[in-house]
């Protein structure tokens, strides 16, 4: 292994140096080193967010199968969606240009709250202009110092972030086990406490385990906060999210999602009782102190929302292209972990040279995924994230297929 591959992002954490306004040495020599692996990160796209399209790394242009997008029910260049988007923009102009509680919030904005109020069976829904902004500010409105947010140990850092901007206490308990989460809950108790999940986990793609995980919560009298980010109109038979897909939606008073996946858009929303929801209106600075969303993107947002719902067409095709790629996947040896979503890991282990190497490999020969390493993931969990969505064909998923199979899989066979 390269002495720059021995490191992660994890070591440069704590700069040697003392202005705070300079990078650590240690780290632009490390990130310098490894040019070759930082060429992986943050790449170009040259166009819409399509299947195929062209993206430019270090000043390289590939054609690629891109299973690298959230836009899981391809409406990022669906017309309608788009058309709705333009419409809003010649009419409302290019920003909110004020906070939601002050001068941003247009007809559109309050037109999504009521439909998506409506949409989730809740009394009363927020938007937020980013999804991390939703997640962490929700957060941050209702717990206090001296709370406790009980949290799946792989929940997403948004809700980390919230837990720690309220200063509450953040407890762990062992991803998906019931036993955990009562031994926590019970360590936790004479506090005010809040159980957070996910519907489905972000790295990992995998659901959280309500069935097993609600009782426990429901048996210490604690409520319990879900982020829906990447299963909202994906999961359900109507698309509201795992809530639904677990048949618990009244038993989870309140349910956060970002427009940044299955939406291709950008902000989140909370929804839930009425009362609450103008409390967060209140307490929540990423939302009373930040602009609201543009309205075009609300515009876009509330058709979106409308050609999700009126069938089930694209929910079925994700899940039709979801089951045969990740069989297709399975049936080549690849560790796809516990996903049982249309976000699948493919684990390589702990070589991180490794990771980057085929990586970069697999860009060349035009599959477009990229390198997710620790601290983000397990260090012996070093993986690609893949996101198969309505918009592939079967074309697109064989040709990414046999680039993997190219690559990929002589590696993890050894
Ligand atoms: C579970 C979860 N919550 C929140 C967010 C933040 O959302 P956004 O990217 O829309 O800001 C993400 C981002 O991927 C996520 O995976």
């Amino acid at each position: 292994m390269s002495s720059e591959a021995e490191h992660s992002l994890a070591d440069f954490y704590f700069p040697e140096d003392n202005s705070a306004l300079e990078a650590p040495a240690s780290f632009s020599e490390w990130l310098e080193k490894g040019a070759w692996a930082v060429q992986l990160f943050e790449p170009q796209m040259l166009g819409a967010v399509r299947p195929r399209m062209t993206i430019e790394r270090a000043g390289k242009r590939t054609e690629v199968v891109n299973l690298s997008s959230y836009n899981y029910l391809g409406l990022a260049t669906h017309p309608e969606v788009v058309g709705a988007a333009i419409r809003a923009l010649q009419e409302y102009g290019t920003g909110a240009c004020g906070s939601p509680l002050l001068s941003g919030l247009s007809n559109l904005h309050r037109e999504l709250e009521r439909k998506l109020a409506e949409f989730t069976g809740r009394e009363a829904c927020m938007l937020f202009n980013s999804g991390f902004a939703g997640s962490m500010g929700s957060l941050a409105g209702v717990l206090r110092k001296g709370d406790a947010a009980i949290v799946d140990s792989k929940v997403h850092l948004s809700i980390l972030d919230g837990v720690k901007l309220a200063k509450a206490k953040l407890v762990f308990f062992n991803h998906n086990d019931p036993d955990s989460l009562d031994q926590a809950l019970k360590a936790s108790e004479g506090r005010r406490r809040l159980v957070v999940v996910e519907g489905v986990y972000s790295m990992d793609g995998d659901t959280a385990d309500l069935p097993r995980l609600l009782p426990v919560a429901e048996q210490h009298g604690v409520g319990v906060f879900i982020d829906e980010a990447h299963s909202i109109l994906v999961y359900g038979d109507h698309g509201r999210g795992v809530l639904e897909h677990y048949d618990v939606e009244a038993r989870v008073p309140v349910q956060f999602a970002t427009f940044s996946k299955s939406f291709a858009s950008c902000g989140g929303y909370t929804a839930g009782p009425a009362g609450l929801i103008r409390y967060i209106r209140y307490y929540s600075n990423p939302y009373g102190f930040s602009c609201a969303l543009p309205p075009a993107t609300v515009a876009g947002i509330l058709k979106a929302l409308e050609v999700a719902t009126r069938d089930n067409s694209l929910r079925e095709r994700v899940w039709d292209n979801t089951n045969y790629f990740r069989e297709q996947a399975l049936g080549l040896g690849l560790n796809l972990g516990e996903s049982t979503s249309q976000v699948m890991p493919i684990i390589i282990g702990s070589d991180r040279q490794a990771l980057y190497e085929l990586c970069s490999e697999m860009n060349d020969k035009g599959l477009f995924l990229a390198p997710v390493d620790y601290p983000s993931v397990p260090e012996d969990g070093l993986r690609y994230r893949v996101a198969v969505t309505a918009a592939h064909t079967r074309e697109d998923l064989d040709r990414a297929l046999q680039i993997l199979e190219d690559v990929v899989v002589p590696h993890v066979r050894g």
